[in-house]
This record gives C-alpha cells, structure tokens and sequence, in this order.
C-alpha cells in the first residue's frame, strides 16, 4: 500500500505569556497518522476539546508547518514541493470546516463558491460545463440544484450550506477530504444526513476522510481507524470495535464513559449521594 497523506511524529509548540514570564504549550507532541492510496478509509480523530485535533489538520492540509516532524504528500514533504506537486495535493487534499458560513462570502450568490474553484484548478472548459459539473455535485450529497443555485448563503439552512461545502469539495475530484467537526452546527437528524454523505463519497467515489470530532458515537458508526488524542498526544488508536468497545487506555475510557446512557436500566455511574445531590 502506498501512502498518500503522512504526518510523521509531528510536533507543535506554542510559545507566548506574559510580564516575563515565557509559556510553552506543546499542542501536539510527536504524532503520526498515514492515509494509504487504496482502499478508501474513513480515520475519526476524538479527543476533548483542546487536545489538538484542529492543530493536526492544520498541519495535514500545509495550513501551518510543524516545529517539528515531517508532512508529507504523495513521499514529498510539503515544504519541498514543487508548483505542479503543490497543484495537485491542493485539489487532491479538501477540507470542510465546522462552520460553512464562515466559507462564503454574504454578498454573492452560493453558486460563486463552486465556480471559483472549478476556474481556479482549470476543471471546466466554459461556464456550461463548470455548471454541469455543479449540478452533478449538488445531486450527489442530496441537494436539489434548481433550489440550491442562485440563492445567497442566508437563504439556505445550515445543513443545506454545510452540503454545499462537501459538493464543493467534490467538483475538485479530491483523494482526501478532512472534516473538522462537519457536523457539529446542525441538529441530530441532519448531522446523520451529512455523515451518511461523506460515508458515501468513500464508497461511491473511493474518497478518504479524516473525521474530526467530539462524538464517539458517530465516530464508531463511520470510521475504519479511531485515534484518540489527550493533550497532544495519540493516546489510543485502532479499529472502532477494539477502541470504542474494549478501550485500553484510561483517558478513553473516561471519554466513552461519558457518553450519556440513553438506556434507563443502564447506570449513568453515579452512586446514590451523587444521585441525591443531583437532583437537589
Ligand atoms: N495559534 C495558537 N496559539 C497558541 N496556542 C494555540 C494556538 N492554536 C491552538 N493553540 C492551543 O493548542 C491546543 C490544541 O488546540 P486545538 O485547536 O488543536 O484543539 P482541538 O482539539 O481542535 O479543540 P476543540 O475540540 O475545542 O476544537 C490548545 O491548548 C490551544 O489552546
Ligand atoms: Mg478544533
């Protein structure tokens, strides 16, 4: 199997304070992650907020350089590319934020969104055609072209926005799209929606995906490899059964064990003090 994306004991540190006083944070400490060509996977990263998930795919789509360790795309470090190498991983590499809104610019119509980046890499021949490629995108994550082109992003749902993010990443034939918390902003049921599109792009379209997120739960139902991130470092990683349903590590098990029991006869854990306590 070759490797496409590869972050090798990759290293983060922040330095600032205050008055004198010189603070370090190491956001990730020695972390390393490969996306093999072939076959497709979907790698959920968890960790409680601050443990650097959002640092690592920074890294992962050359948003920012590592202090220390090597990223790599295709076997070429991303600061030694060449202009048609960084091209191609540019295209190759897509990412889908939390936020959608944050992507669009109020002023214009969505439809600016998806055509820009066809012009850019140069995937359409005319204005018929880049349209075509639209409509086809738009229909593949469950929108409706006619309904979703020519309207401004405050006239779409978030679920909708957040789906024309993923076609958008999509009209640019990607290996690999990264997620961070993609469906964090929506209600339950349209989050389901938009996993359940990205589930398909692997299947249907043999595209990767690196899942950031909170969600152990949504994160055992998709992915073929977890990662467990606490403070920097990857503290757990394997297939979801063997993670999420036989955890190893302490700090994971504190994670699933905070998952809340939708099941009545199920112990949430608290002894009865706790529980007297609780409930005032
Ligand atoms: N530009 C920065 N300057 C200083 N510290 C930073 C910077 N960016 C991130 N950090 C710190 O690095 C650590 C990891 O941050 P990161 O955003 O990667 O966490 P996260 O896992 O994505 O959290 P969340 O789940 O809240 O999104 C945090 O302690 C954060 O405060
Ligand atoms: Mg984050």
């Amino acid at each position: 199997m070759s490797t496409l994306l590869s972050a090798d004991n990759v290293t983060v540190t922040f330095t600032g304070g205050t008055l004198g006083r010189r603070q370090v944070k190491h956001a990730l400490d020695g972390v390393s992650l490969q996306i093999g060509e072939d076959p497709p996977a979907i790698i959920a990263i968890v960790g409680e907020s601050g443990s650097g998930k959002t640092t690592l795919t920074r890294l992962l789509l050359g948003l920012m350089a590592p202090t220390g360790g090597r990223v790599s795309y295709r076997g070429k470090l991303l600061s030694e590319m060449d202009r048609a190498e960084r091209l191609t991983y540019r295209r190759e590499v897509q990412a889908i934020f939390q936020d959608p809104f944050a992507a669009y610019n109020p002023f214009y119509r969505v439809d600016r969104a998806l055509l820009l980046p066809l012009q850019r890499f140069g995937l359409a021949r005319n204005r018929d055609e880049a349209y075509e490629r639209i409509r086809e995108a738009l229909t593949v994550v469950g929108l409706r072209p006619a309904e979703t082109l020519g309207r401004y992003p405050h006239q779409l749902s978030g679920g909708q926005r957040q789906r024309v993010m993923i076609a958008r990443a999509l009209l640019l034939n990607p290996r690999i799209i990264i997620a961070d918390e993609p469906a964090s902003m929506v209600d339950a049921s349209l989050r389901a929606t938009i996993l359940d599109t990205l589930y398909r792009l692997k299947t249907e379209k043999g595209i990767s995906l690196i899942y950031v997120t909170h969600d152990l739960t949504t994160a055992y139902q998709i992915a073929d490899h977890v990662l467990v991130m606490n403070s920097g470092k990857v503290v757990e990683s394997g297939d979801p059964d063997s993670v999420i349903l036989n955890p190893q590590h302490p700090y994971t098990k504190s994670l699933i064990s905070a998952i809340p029991s939708v099941d009545p006869d199920v112990s949430w854990g608290l002894d009865d003090d706790a529980r007297v306590t609780a409930h005032g």
